[in-house]
C-alpha cells in the first residue's frame, strides 16, 4: 500500500506519520526531513536544498524526483508499504510518482489531505520555531511555504480528487482524533 499524507506547512503531516508507523508499521518517507538530513551533514545534495528550503521554495522537481526513484529500489524501502510526506509538491511530481510506482506494480491508493486554515498553521509553526528553532520556521519563510504550497501543492486536491483517491481530513481536531480518522480510511481501503 502506498499512502500520500498531504496538506500545507504545520498541518501535521510529520506528526500523524510517527502514529502511521506505530499503528501499520508503513516506510516513512518524509522528502523534508530526508533534505534536512543532508542539509546537516553538507552534502553536495545539502549545500543545494538549503538555498531552496531557507527562502521557503520547493527543490527542482528533477532533483526530487531522482531522489525518489532511487530510494524506491533502496533494500530498506522496496516491497514495504510506504506512507510519502511531504512529496508529490507539484502535478509534476504527482504525474512522475505516478510513473514510478506503475513501473514497480503499484500505484497511490489514499491521499489524505490535512485541511487546516492559513492562520492556525503560521500559529503551529512560529510555535515550533521558537521551540526547536527549525531553520524554515520564521515568520517571512512561513509566509513564502503557505504561497508556494497555495500555487503550486494545492492544485494536487484536483488531481489525486479526479482519480477518486482524495480524502480530506479536518486537521484542526486533536491529534489522537485525527488518527482515528486516518486510521479509519486505511481500515476502509
Ligand atoms: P517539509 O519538511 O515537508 O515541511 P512542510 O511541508 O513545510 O511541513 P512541516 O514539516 O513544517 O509540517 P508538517 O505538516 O509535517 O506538520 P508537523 O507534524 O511537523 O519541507 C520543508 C522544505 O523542504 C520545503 O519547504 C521545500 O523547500 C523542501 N521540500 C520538501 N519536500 C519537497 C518536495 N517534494 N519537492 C520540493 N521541495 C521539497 O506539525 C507542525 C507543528 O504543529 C508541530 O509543532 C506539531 O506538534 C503541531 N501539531 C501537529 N498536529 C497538531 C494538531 N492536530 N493540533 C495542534 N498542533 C499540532
Ligand atoms: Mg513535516
Amino acid at each position: 500500500m502506498n499512502l500520500v499524507i498531504f496538506g500545507a506547512p504545520g498541518c501535521g503531516k510529520g506528526t500523524q506519520s510517527e502514529r502511521l508507523i506505530d499503528r501499520f508499521g508503513f516506510y516513512h518517507i518524509s522528502t523534508g526531513e530526508l533534505l534536512r538530513d543532508h542539509i546537516a551533514r553538507q552534502t553536495e545534495l545539502g549545500i543545494i536544498a538549503e538555498k531552496y528550503i531557507s527562502q521557503g521554495h520547493l527543490i527542482p522537481d528533477e532533483l526530487m524526483l531522482s531522489i525518489i526513484d532511487v530510494l524506491l529500489d533502496s533494500p530498506e524501502v522496496k516491497d514495504k508499504n510506504i506512507i510519502f510526506d511531504g512529496f508529490p509538491r507539484t502535478v509534476k511530481q504527482a504525474e512522475e510518482l505516478e510513473k514510478l510506482l506503475v513501473k514497480r506494480g503499484g500505484n497511490v491508493d489514499a491521499v489524505i489531505g490535512l485541511e487546516v486554515p492559513d492562520g492556525e498553521l503560521v500559529e503551529r509553526l512560529i510555535k515550533r520555531g521558537k521551540d526547536s528553532g527549525r531553520a524554515d520556521d520564521n515568520l517571512d519563510t512561513i509566509k513564502e511555504r503557505l504561497e508556494v504550497y497555495h500555487n503550486q501543492t494545492q492544485p494536487l486536491r484536483d488531481f489525486y480528487n479526479e482519480r477518486g483517491s482524495y480524502k480530506a481530513i479536518n486537521g484542526s481536531q486533536s491529534i489522537d482524533k485525527i488518527a482515528d480518522d486516518i486510521a479509519a480510511i486505511i481500515s476502509a481501503l
